[in-house]
């Protein structure tokens, strides 16, 4: 029956543990299939053609193991393979740039949006897009963050080196006086708090993770795919690289500790 099946979720590596995180906690009756490209990570300075073959094969991949949704909880993946990947599969699939885009609007009082995501997601300009398709006289300012996603891989959030390198990113965004920020990124909600602090209180954050994981409830709502009662709850976990280094960096993303990662050689799925 597809309603028993898992969500499948996909990401560069880590990253998109934070949406599965939310995927969890909204809606915790769902069993989950997680796949991180741990192997190919990052996305961020890769080129669209590549991105977009990377997320084919996850996606082949993904059905092969049977699931009822996929989400693709990497921003630069939905940035630059989310029409591709629509076009190709029949199953629901769902980004994490609408929703961001979706929620951003509904929180801007000015009209003024600025997006931070990986180079890829901001050079795509599919955050700006996609607000500008909602409300086309909003103003979206971009600016891509390239050392986020290493400084909080490697854990240095309350370091000096944190601050400045926020700063140094906000500033150019501030001075534009915006007063949302959408986190086009997985990993920036683990630094929400010190992204809040240098924006100030005027400014409201956008956590993309929440956001989709709303959207997948809804969709499954009304696909009437929401998961069966009393359907045994499932979390699996597959990398196609190092294991036992997921495991322990993705805890912290994921806010629980994460057994039994299995390796898959995902160049073989197309
Ligand atoms: N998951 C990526 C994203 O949200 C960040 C990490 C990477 O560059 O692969 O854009």
């Amino acid at each position: 029956m597809t309603n028993a099946l898992p969500i499948g979720l996909f990401d560069s590596g880590v990253g998109g543990l934070t949406v599965l995180r939310e995927v969890a906690r909204q809606l915790p009756k769902e069993s989950t299939l997680y796949f991180g490209d741990t192997a190919r990570v990052p996305y961020g300075s890769k080129s669209r053609d590549v991105i977009c073959r990377f997320s084919l094969e996850i996606a082949q991949f993904l059905l092969h193991e049977k699931v009822k949704m996929i989400v693709v909880a990497c921003n630069t993946a939905s940035a630059f393979a989310l029409p591709s990947l629509r076009a190709r599969f029949d199953v629901p699939i769902v980004g994490v740039v609408e929703p961001g885009a979706q929620s951003a609007l509904s929180a801007s009082r000015t009209g003024r949006i600025g997006v931070i995501g990986t180079e890829g997601t901001i050079e795509s300009q599919a955050y700006s897009e996609a607000i500008h398709r909602l409300k086309s006289n909003l103003q979206v300012f971009g600016q891509a963050c390239r050392l986020i996603v290493p400084l909080v891989e490697e854990g240095s959030l309350d370091k000096p080196v944190a601050l400045e390198i926020v700063k140094e990113y906000l500033t150019p965004l501030m001075a534009k006086t915006v007063n949302t920020l959408v986190l086009g990124c997985t990993h920036y909600p683990l630094l929400k708090n010190l992204l809040a602090r240098v924006a100030g209180p005027q400014v409201r954050l956008i956590d993309s993770a929440e956001e989709t994981a709303r959207a997948v409830g809804r969709q499954l709502k009304d696909l009437q795919l929401e998961a069966p009662v009393g359907a045994p709850l499932l979390r699996r976990f597959f990398v196609s690289d190092a294991p036992e280094k997921f495991e322990k960096i993705g805890q912290r993303f994921l806010g629980q500790a994460i057994p039994g990662v299995q390796r898959v050689d995902i160049s073989t799925w197309i």
